[in-house]
């Protein structure tokens, strides 16, 4: 593995002594037909999040246990699991096993992936890396993954409920408890992992910095007939009037073909850790402006703690999967109307 940075190390650690705990929970997601979204387990039956995927390629960043990545290879998907922890991949293992269900799994951190550039129509992930590594690290290395016209679709938790979660980390209020502008990187007293939660105006200019448009914002609303869930972050009643948690899903931008054999770093990075790849597209500037008309510009106090940008190549291989009308200018849609109920 190159070398990680410390968050990415102390998240390792931190999930090294938690992966046994989740053993049992992976097991029943195995066992699972339908997919569902986070701790509410809303259907995506009844969210529409996913892009169909039979036959896409997809790569899962921070899988965990990989029941995502065994959900979509049913769908006919072919998936690789990608995670910093190898305790968890050996229950995604296990399972592969007892569900004759085999796709890789690679102990990497996504911050830095040691796959080629654009080898992939889908990046994924379900609170892995989309919660656990630093925004623009993780999401300029599942720009560089993807093939032009590839989607990046995520969960993490909402702004709002990290607002009205107050720093020691009791459940979320109906009171803001913490400052927006400046919100980042987040510890909690009682819990040793590291997070990173982003207010939207700062998750659009990251996406649109590493070249994707935001076609989509699906804010989760518990369902009514929700399970129980083992976590207490926050209470059935919170969420069923505010989103807890929200599905992202963008698109990288569709791009020329000229394919020129090296790829070309364009990363600024600070700090003990650069990731060592490089994005993979070269825009034409009218594409890249289309990219970027997703990007609103919502600045805060804080400093970025470094900065990315898209340059490079062609795809080595074309996107696959359905065809889907080229991005003519980015849309947020806030759907939680339509989360089930
Ligand atoms: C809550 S699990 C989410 C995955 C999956 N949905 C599950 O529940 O099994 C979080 C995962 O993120 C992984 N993770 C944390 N930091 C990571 C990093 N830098 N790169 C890759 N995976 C990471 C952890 O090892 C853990 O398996």
């Amino acid at each position: 593995m190159s070398e990680l940075t410390p968050h990415a190390r102390h998240n390792r650690d931190y999930w090294t002594t938690q992966a046994p705990d989740y053993a049992a929970q992976a097991r029943r997601h195995w066992a699972e037909a339908e997919p569902h979204w986070g701790i509410w387990e809303v259907p995506e039956a009844d969210v529409g999040m996913l892009p169909a995927v039979d036959g896409l390629d997809v790569v899962e960043l921070g899988c965990g246990t990989a029941y995502w990545s065994a959900w979509l290879a049913r769908r006919g998907a072919r998936p690789v699991g990608v995670d910093i922890t190898e305790a968890q991949l050996a229950t995604a293992r296990e399972l592969q096993a007892e569900h004759a269900l085999a796709f890789p799994l690679i102990r990497a951190s996504a911050e830095a992936v040691p796959l080629p550039d654009a080898g992939f129509d889908l990046a994924f992930s379900e609170y892995g890396a989309s919660l656990w590594c630093e925004p623009a690290r993780w999401i300029g290395e599942a720009a560089r993954l993807l093939r032009p016209g590839g989607r990046l679709v995520f969960l993490t938790n909402a702004p709002l409920l990290m607002l009205c979660t107050a720093p020691d980390g009791a459940r979320a209020t109906e009171r803001l408890a913490r400052d927006q502008f400046g919100m980042y990187r987040f510890e909690w007293p009682d819990e040793d992992g590291i997070e990173f939660h982003l207010p939207h105006g700062e998750m659009i200019r990251v996406l649109g910095e590493a070249g994707f448009a935001v076609e989509a914002l699906h804010e989760l609303r518990r369902p009514e007939d929700a399970p129980p869930t083992r976590y207490d972050f926050v209470t059935p009643e919170w969420s069923s009037r505010w989103p807890c948690e929200e599905i992202w899903r963008a698109r990288k931008a569709q791009c020329g073909s000229q394919a020129s054999g090296s790829a070309t770093s364009s990363r600024t990075c600070s700090g003990s850790s650069s990731a060592a790849t490089s994005a993979s597209v070269t825009c034409s500037s009218t594409e890249r402006s289309e990219a970027r008309t997703a990007t609103q510009t919502s600045r805060s106090g804080s400093e970025r703690p470094w900065k990315s940008s898209v340059s490079g190549r062609a795809p080595l291989t074309p996107a696959s999967g359905p065809s889907i009308a080229r991005m003519t200018s980015a849309s947020v849609i806030s759907a939680a109307g339509r989360a089930s109920r």
